[in-house]
């Protein structure tokens, strides 16, 4: 499974891209609203700092306008990909960029209904939100199930990107219920790095060490 990163801020970037296990960042209207910045500088350095997929979401809300957006964000870098809500006239324009060789990611996915038909569309990435649903008391991870079932059963080459991941166990499931990729928040990347048991071991080999190198 690959990694990406959900974040819009810098640092958390440059810090999670030097443990070197990054494949590619997605960032969403309130990650660069959180970061107050403009959305084509942030993704210019994200760029820089991530050789792999990075989404740049479109913020109009009809098929052409957003096509003439992810012209001016596509261009920025050949690693920038689309992201496009989930909408009908999101998948006019998931329909016409993919037959123009721009890149998409369709989100806010929150039915494999909705993943057939982007899938169909085009789109190279689907974003099924799993804390989202798991937060109105529908099960997230039976959504990535579902469409993975639904995209290899029909040989469908779109990715499935698990989004909206809240902890640490959301990453695990995801990577058990078939999904190519997950977008991590920095925090759970923070979690996932750690264990109380290492940190323990880690003391005690040091103790350890000292004994005998005090002999
Ligand atoms: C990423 O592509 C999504 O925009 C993001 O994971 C949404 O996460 P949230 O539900 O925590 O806002």
């Amino acid at each position: 499974m690959k990694i990406f990163i959900d974040t819009a801020n810098i640092e958390e970037i440059r810090e999670i891209s030097q443990w070197g296990i990054l494949d590619g960042v997605t960032t969403n209207p309130s990650l660069i609203a959180k970061e107050g910045r403009d959305l084509k500088e942030v993704i210019k350095e994200i760029t820089d700092l991530v050789d792999g997929p990075i989404s740049a979401e479109v913020i109009s809300l009809i098929g052409k306008e957003m096509v003439q957006e992810a012209k001016e964000l596509a261009q920025i870098h050949k690693n920038v990909v689309i992201k496009i809500p989930m909408t009908d006239e999101g998948l006019k324009a998931v329909k016409e960029l993919t037959q123009m060789g721009i890149k998409t990611n369709v989100t806010l996915v929150f039915s494999a209904s909705q993943a057939l038909l982007a899938a169909k569309a085009g789109a190279t990435f689907v974003s099924p939100f799993l804390g989202r649903l798991d937060d109105v008391g529908q099960e997230g991870m039976q959504l990535i199930r579902d469409i993975g079932e639904i995209f290899a059963r029909h040989g469908i080459p779109t990715e499935v990107l698990a989004a909206s991941i809240r902890h640490n166990l959301h990453v695990i499931d995801a990577a058990k219920s078939g999904a190519d990729i997950a977008t991590i928040p920095y925090s759970v990347f923070k979690q996932m790095v750690k264990h109380p048991l290492t940190d323990a071991g880690i003391e005690k080999f040091l103790k350890d060490h000292e004994k005998i190198s005090k002999k």
